[in-house]
């Protein structure tokens, strides 16, 4: 299976670290790429990592993925929540999808507790702040690389 990850932001990410940081905290997206890196070092990965906050952007980058990722990292930021067409792309990706959240989804605002994404992503962080990105390159790394690695 292919080592190379894309990690896929959806739209604000960009403002990370500035955008309500009560909520999302103070790390910026630059600083969860560099911590997605150093993890995908040490497991032996490669990531691409996006962030975009057009739709139709991370369904091609999840259309590129199809012949060459062994993995998926997506937070789609508000599209979790109203994307058919980002879950329809998804189904098309075989490899392992990981859905990741900043912040704990389901304590917040009703709207947010429904993930269109969550139909398809084979596993789901949400909650654990900047961290979840690097917990789910790591369970990705276990996934391809497998149990002891
Ligand atoms: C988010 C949660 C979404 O509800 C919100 O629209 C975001 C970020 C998170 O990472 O917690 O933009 O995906």
């Amino acid at each position: 299976m292919s080592k190379l990850i894309f990690i896929l932001n959806g739209p604000n990410l960009n403002l990370l670290g500035k955008r309500q940081p009560q909520i999302y905290g103070h790390e910026t997206l630059v600083d969860v790429e560099a911590d997605c890196r150093k993890t995908a070092a040490t497991r032996g990965l490669d990531i691409r990592f996006h962030q975009s906050n057009r739709e139709y952007e991370i369904i091609d980058w999840i259309h590129e993925a199809r012949d060459v990722a062994g993995g998926i990292v997506i937070n789609p930021g508000a599209f979790t929540h109203t994307s058919v067409a980002i879950l329809d792309a998804l189904n098309t990706f075989e490899p392992p999808v990981i859905e990741c959240h900043i912040s704990q989804v389901h304590k917040r605002e009703a709207f947010r507790h429904h993930s269109f994404v969550s139909h398809r992503a084979d596993a789901v962080l949400a909650g654990f702040g900047t961290q979840g990105y690097t917990l789910a390159l790591e369970r990705l790394a276990r996934l391809i690389n497998g149990p002891k690695a």
